[in-house]
């Protein structure tokens, strides 16, 4: 080899080494000018040989040109979120449905911070970083990946024992507790806004247009997951990530049961203050991944795993009255106005009471003095009442007896702990309904919030959804402080939603147990409103996680002749009804099936074979499972062929595959 290229290497590996030394381990092996200087050196190089500068030489952190926006990333493995524990209480009922899942088998936890940034995903590709990508909303985020380039404790390149041909690395990159106040710091220097907490900081910075940007910002790593953990524990995962040449968090507890998790609890909450970065809690895991594998995920939190979020900040206030709200589906919600107060950085003034029991058992009476604080960061909640601050004539709260909207009567059934109005034409429903068909996971349709839609109801003008599509900018202008230019806005925001999709509209149209996961896997067996319509109880609960509930529900809203003719009307004004999805071909034998694909296929990418697979109306899988129809195989398959043999699934070459197809 030539000398240059020998000495090119040899700088390069040891920039790596020193970066990884003081990134990743933070013992610096040498001084910077030292560093510095071997910098420059390499430089001087690669200017001199342009040829051999390639993506993962250290110099390349910062080479991307300003974007104009992002790209969608569809991630193969999905991005989890996590549910939440408040209390020692709510670990042990999550430990007691793990343990009641896996028949009262022994159960091991790992417990890890729960780093306040935001998640990523890493992808290698023989050791190289080839795509970073934010996580959305679980299942397509946003490639970042020049602007995570440019955060040095990202390996560009791994190292140790030969890692698998194709690696999905999770963590969290955050922004350093001094790195934030320092960027704070030069900001209100130069006038201009702050940001609110570690956590924005990281994501505005990572959601630069331009890498030069990023890379002037402090942001960190810390690797958490494996998409895809083909380990027999999750600690197992977590050193193979340390040898690798990750950030991983070097005192992670393994611990054999939940009352040692819930005693670490105190332990690590001296511990976090001295933490570099922010922590909001502990994420508690399950180790075992065969456990991890056998108790699944339910909508986008895993059952394996939970967040313990240290107490929020509180704060006191006079709560001053309580009003009655009514839902779309007819619940009476309490509601109680709050002296407002400031709350770990926003103005509070409302806090749901949730029902009648809630209040009676927390004794809450208008004008006390109540503690506050916020569940999950964000929502507003009232903790208890300082009792010793009562004035002696405070009455009881009573539920009202009949409907705020309607005056009808309201009830509360044996067993519930709502109060629902009686009236099936109670106007609240209608109202609320059509707040939610606009609303974001709905058809979002912008600027059409509460505000807007209780203006249009009371105006008359809109009764149903339909309604929504027949609005005319004339109309609009007549409503309050409702201009030229938010008519035309309006207007343009309703016409833009016709095309959202099966999907979103099944959600949209309010069916009472349809959510967001049941309404996406309606579309996806339907393909089009008019199938699903006609489908029966035994069609319906034959498809997976469809269960009698949901069928009955979804059968008797179609049967309703109201809710007939709304969907007439919705097609006419053009809303589309079939599933925005790739044309399925029906007639493929892999309509409907659930494939895992594991090892290298002779003649087919993993992204080839997956995009035929779902073009063909399969379900790509990335773990076996009893509920797997077809391993896909290729050379190379592991832990996940001996699985499917294990579990007598039937395994396919490509070629198979193909006629399959
Ligand atoms: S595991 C099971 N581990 O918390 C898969 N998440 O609330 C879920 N987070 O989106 C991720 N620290 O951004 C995991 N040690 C940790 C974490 C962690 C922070 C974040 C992550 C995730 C969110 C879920």
């Amino acid at each position: 080899m030539d000398a240059d290229r020998q000495t090119l290497e040899q700088l390069k590996e040891a920039i790596r080494q020193h970066d990884y030394a003081y990134y990743v381990l933070d013992r610096p092996k040498v001084l910077d000018s030292e560093y510095d200087e071997l910098m420059r050196r390499l430089r001087e190089l690669e200017a001199r040989h342009p040829e051999w500068v390639t993506p993962d030489s250290p110099t390349q952190r910062v080479g991307g040109a300003v974007a104009q926006g992002f790209a969608a990333v569809r991630h193969k493995t999905a991005l989890l979120s996590l549910a939440n524990a408040f209390s020692a209480q709510d670990l042990r009922n999550f430990d007691q449905r793990v343990r009641q899942l896996l028949d009262g088998a022994p159960v091991e936890y790992v417990l890890e911070p729960k780093v306040d940034g935001l998640a990523i995903s890493l992808l290698y590709e023989n050791g190289l970083l080839v795509q970073a990508a934010t996580r959305g909303d679980g299942e397509t985020g946003e490639n970042v990946t020049s602007n995570v380039r440019t955060v040095r404790s990202v390996p560009l390149q791994l190292v140790g024992e030969a890692p698998p041909a194709l690696l999905d690395v999770r963590g969290e990159i955050y922004m350093p507790k001094r790195s934030f106040a320092k960027l704070n710091e030069q900001r209100a220097a130069a006038g201009e806004a702050l940001f609110a907490n570690p956590r924005n900081a990281a994501a505005g910075s990572l959601r630069q247009l331009d890498p030069q940007v990023t890379a002037g910002r402090e942001l960190g790593l810390l690797a958490y997951a494996l998409g895809e953990n083909p380990f027999a524990t999750h600690a197992d995962a977590l050193e193979a990530l340390r040898t690798w040449g990750f950030p991983v968090y070097p005192h992670y507890k393994v611990c054999s049961d939940i009352e040692q998790a819930i005693a670490y609890i105190d332990e690590f909450a001296v511990a976090r203050q001295a933490l570099p970065y922010e922590t909001d809690g502990l994420v508690i895991k399950v180790n075992s991944t065969a456990q991890q594998q056998a108790l699944g995920a339910t909508g986008k939190d895993p059952r394996w795993a939970v967040a313990y979020k240290f107490p929020a900040e509180q704060a006191e206030t006079v709560l001053e009255d309580i009003f009655v709200q009514v839902g779309r589906t007819g619940v009476l919600t309490p509601v109680a106005v709050l002296q407002p107060v400031k709350l770990a950085g926003t103005t509070v003034s409302r806090a749901s009471l949730h029902n009648e029991d809630y209040i009676r058992d927390k004794d809450i009476r208008i004008g006390d003095t109540v503690l506050v604080q916020k569940a999950g960061e964000i929502i507003p909640e009232v903790v208890r009442v300082l009792t010793e601050r009562r004035a002696a004539n405070a009455a009881p709260f009573v539920m009202p007896a009949t409907c705020p909207e309607c005056d009808a009567p309201a009830v509360r059934l044996e067993g519930e702990a709502a109060t629902r109005c009686t009236n099936p034409h109670c106007p609240a429903l209608g109202r609320e309904g059509l707040v939610h068909y606009a609303s974001r996971n709905a058809m979002d349709i912008e600027n059409l919030g509460p505000a807007v839609v209780t203006l249009l109801w009371n105006a008359g003008l809109v009764r149903t959804p339909a309604d929504y599509y027949r609005l005319r900018a004339e109309q609009l202008v007549q409503l309050e402080r409702m201009g030229d230019k938010s008519a035309h806005n309006l207007l343009a925001a309703i016409e833009a939603s016709k095309a959202r999709g099966l999907e979103r509209l099944l959600f949209a149209l309010g069916i009472r147990f349809v959510g967001v996961k049941a309404a996406k896997t309606l579309a996806q067996a339907f393909g089009d409103i008019r199938r699903l319509a006609q489908a029966g109880q035994a069609e319906l609960t034959a498809i997976p996680e469809i269960g009698p509930r949901i069928a009955e529900s979804v059968v008797t809203w179609f049967s309703a002749p109201e809710n007939q003719s709304l969907i007439d009307e919705l097609a006419e004004a053009g809303v589309v009804m079939q599933a925005s999805a790739k044309p399925v071909a029906a007639q493929s034998a892999l309509a409907g099936k659930t494939i895992v694909i594991t090892g290298t296929l002779p003649g087919l990418s993993r992204t080839e074979a997956i995009e035929l697979a779902e073009n063909a109306g399969a379900k790509v899988a990335s773990s076996v499972s009893k509920k797997t129809d077809y391993v896909l195989a290729g050379e190379a398959a592991g832990s996940k062929l001996d699985k499917a043999k294990a579990l007598g699934i039937a395994i396919i070459d490509e070629a198979a595959f193909r006629a399959l197809l």
